[in-house]
């Protein structure tokens, strides 16, 4: 830099060097600086000749490095002055003229947000592929009971449908939330400068047209300082892995031999080194495992911008490896989810074997006896004892006889061994969002239409 007199000493270099990860910016900061290039000629900066020779000079340096790779110079600070200075290979002093009403700061701002814009979208697209498999298992299994949990203890029998269909409606949520975060990131920070807005009167509006963004900011202090949609994006990443954990976590205890639920497909398992006859969930395991470092990103770039003082301080060049790990690994983990579901086969006969203890359907006793009028604290009470009798005489709850059934209650007939066909535990959900056959079709088509929702965003956004 002009005033040094000194080199870098290399244990400041070490720590100071951004290109080992923001290479991962260049194809977005030679599209941001072929825009403001652009701009730059509309206010008469470069004239027409020098923005051709401008822009043809960015063009050669995008292919030199699609060509050869990120070649970059040990001299090189970070990916902004690798690129100037191989623009000046291409141009030469002329090079020097693209840095006009610009500085690293608003730039680097503006190359993480196109960042953040392009996979809040990819994000979203991989949820929507995703939710497409969770639907179309939804509908092929749609009347196999199974029994649902709660601490992981039989609770009462739901259609596997239904399950699946939970998962389906938390990654409907994620979308929402990357879309929050491909708002945020709509706005453009470029024209903030390093923090005070800059001496030329470049068509900021125009500029942001030309880069996709919807909106310029307003303050050029926040322009300058503003990682919030960074921020936006690892909450949602996070909430979106986390969700994943469940679904990666449900998928390795239904897969034992304990439960037999389900079988992943062999592409998606791995065998043991030791143990001929395994054949192990990894990909779930690792849906599980990877959350927490998602989750980490979103704390870390927190703390590196809680209580920084405005604007720019070299701290915030901490906020890419966050970003693009989490951006690796939700991708990775989004994409295996719905290669997963693809193959994955699940065991109608046990599922159903294990939905139909008896003991599943304790709460429709309970509520025979409150249509009978008893209040529902007391008929808990009262079913609770016979569970008790049952469990003591080794009996299910069906094989209690009328005799001892009239010696919890007056109220307890017929009706009671009714009850217990368990046929009428799944239909008796019938109310909105229920498991019952009825909410579930209902269920089934709200989700459908949420789904070609998620595909025409995407598309509209691709166009
Ligand atoms: N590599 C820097 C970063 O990622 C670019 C901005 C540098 N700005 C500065 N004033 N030194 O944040």
């Amino acid at each position: 830099m002009a005033r040094f007199r000194k080199d870098p000493d290399p244990r400041f270099w070490r720590l100071n060097r951004s290109l080992p990860f923001d290479w991962q910016l260049a194809i977005y900061d030679i599209d941001q600086s072929r825009a403001h290039a652009r701009g730059l000629a509309e206010i008469g900066v470069l004239d027409a000749g020098e923005l051709e020779k401008m822009v043809a000079g960015l063009d050669r340096v995008e292919s030199r490095m699609a060509e050869h790779g990120f070649a970059f110079d040990d001299a090189d600070e970070d990916i902004h002055m690798a690129i100037e200075r191989l623009l000046g290979e291409e141009i030469g002093p002329l090079a020097g003229k693209l840095h006009t009403g610009r500085s690293r700061n608003d730039q680097v701002a503006t190359d993480v947000a196109m960042v953040v814009q392009a996979h809040s979208l990819r994000a979203i697209e991989l949820c929507g592929a995703a939710m497409e498999r969770l639907l179309a298992l939804a509908e092929t299994h749609r009347d196999w009971p199974m029994p649902g949990y709660t601490h992981l203890q039989r609770a009462q029998p739901v259609y596997l449908g239904h399950h699946l269909l939970a998962y389906y409606w938390m990654l409907a949520r994620d979308v929402l939330r990357f879309q929050f975060a491909l708002d945020s990131a709509s706005v453009m920070p470029l024209g903030s400068g390093a923090l005070a807005g800059v001496n030329w009167e470049i068509d900021r509006d125009s500029v942001a047209a030309d880069l996709g963004f919807a909106h310029v900011s307003h303050n050029s202090i926040d322009g300058a300082s503003n990682r919030d949609f960074v921020l936006d994006y690892l909450a949602a990443a996070s909430a979106c892995a986390m969700h994943l954990s469940r679904l990666g976590s449900e998928i390795v205890i239904w897969s034992s031999s304990e439960f037999g639920f389900c079988e992943l497909d062999e592409s998606f398992s791995s065998g043991s080194s030791i143990m001929p006859q395994k054949v192990n969930p990894d990909s779930a395991e690792l849906l599980r495992a990877k959350s927490p470092r998602v989750a980490a990103s979103y704390a870390t770039l927190l703390g590196v911008m809680h209580a920084l003082p405005l604007t720019y301080g070299k701290d915030m060049q901490e906020d890419k490896e966050p970003l693009f790990d989490a951006i690796d690994t939700v991708e990775a983990c989004l994409d295996a989810t719905a290669g997963m579901l693809e193959g994955i086969g699940f065991d109608r006969e046990r599922m159903e074997e294990a939905s139909g203890d008896e003991m599943l359907a304790a709460t429709e006793v309970a509520d025979l006896l409150v249509r009978r009028g008893v209040p529902f604290r007391e008929a808990h009470g009262i079913v609770g004892d016979l569970v008790r009798d049952a469990v003591e005489h080794g009996k299910s709850l069906s094989e209690l006889t009328p005799v001892e059934l009239k010696q919890r209650s007056e109220l307890l007939d017929e009706s009671y061994y009714e009850v217990l066909q368990r046929s009428s535990w799944l239909e008796s959900k019938r109310i909105a969002g229920g498991t019952g056959s009825a909410p579930l079709a209902a269920q089934i088509e709200a989700a459908r239409e949420t789904l070609s929702a998620v595909q025409a965003r995407v598309r509209e956004e691709r166009s």
